[in-house]
């Protein structure tokens, strides 16, 4: 079922985000995250951290397996997603390097780093919370709009639009990297619970299309309508605004 959770601003959408991850690690012995990188988690990265500064929590226990990462790139490259991850939030708390994973971008052997990946988050016995964002192509991880639903860990051809939305954390958009590695969506709807974050007013148009229009491999993020359990929405206002603006224009008829 999908549940949206309604914030005023982007750093409440960020709070209420981190307090379903922190539901989630009281729950659990030893806790399984599904992470995502980008701007959409980094309010609530700065919550965890600050609640793990302040005592109430310890990530000892928490193993982590990242969605994504760029092919081509180092884990010391700064516009790496290890690099990201560990900048936004692994240096800040005690979790344990090794209980962490990613792709590993840094190789030429697609095929056998995608089988390792798939090998990596089998081990993990389960995802308890897997986080997403969603990009203005309705993507989650990097599985782009197509006409199929990936299965498992793919190497992708970026979007034009893709690269272009992430040329803000690179020098120029050539150097966005053209490919990446991405988990499926046969693995991210294998999680248990999601939590899908999403800010700003770009994102309200391609959200309202994910959460309430056709179920489409064009769309990736739809095929979260099927998900067995609770999809966990932490949107500001901005992001629900077609939402909230199409179920009022329902509500007048
Ligand atoms: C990143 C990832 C992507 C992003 C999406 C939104 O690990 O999985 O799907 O979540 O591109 O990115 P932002 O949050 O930067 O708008």
């Amino acid at each position: 079922m999908i549940k949206i959770i309604h914030a005023l601003t982007a750093e409440e959408a960020g709070i209420n985000a981190a307090e379903a991850v922190l539901e989630v690690i009281k729950e659990k012995r030893n806790p399984v995250l599904g992470l995502d990188t980008g701007s959409s988690p980094l309010g609530m990265y700065r919550e965890l951290i600050s609640r793990f500064k302040s005592g109430s929590v310890s990530f000892e226990n928490v193993r982590t397996v990242n969605l994504d990462e760029y092919a081509g790139l180092a884990p010391d490259h700064p516009s790496s997603y290890r690099f990201f991850m560990d900048e936004n939030l692994f240096n800040h708390i005690d979790i344990k390097k090794q209980n962490t994973h990613l792709p590993n971008g840094h190789t030429s052997n697609y095929k056998a780093e995608c089988k390792r990946y798939d090998a990596v988050v089998a081990s993990m016995g389960g995802i308890d919370l897997q986080v997403l964002g969603i990009g203005h192509n309705g993507h989650i991880g990097f599985n782009e709009p197509s006409s199929f639903f990936t299965s498992g860990t793919s190497y992708i051809k970026l979007t034009d639009s893709t690269r272009a939305a992430n040329s803000r954390f690179f020098e120029s958009e050539e150097s966005v990297p053209t490919h990446a590695f991405s988990m499926g969506i046969g693995q991210i709807m294998s999680a248990q619970k999601i939590l899908l974050i999403a800010i700003g007013k770009d994102k309200a148009e391609i959200l309202e299309r994910a959460l309430f229009g056709p179920v489409t491999p064009e769309v990736p993020a739809s095929i979260l309508q099927f998900f067995k359990g609770d999809v966990l929405v932490s949107a500001d206002e901005e992001a629900l605004g077609e939402i909230i603006r199409k179920q009022s224009s329902r509500s007048a008829c």
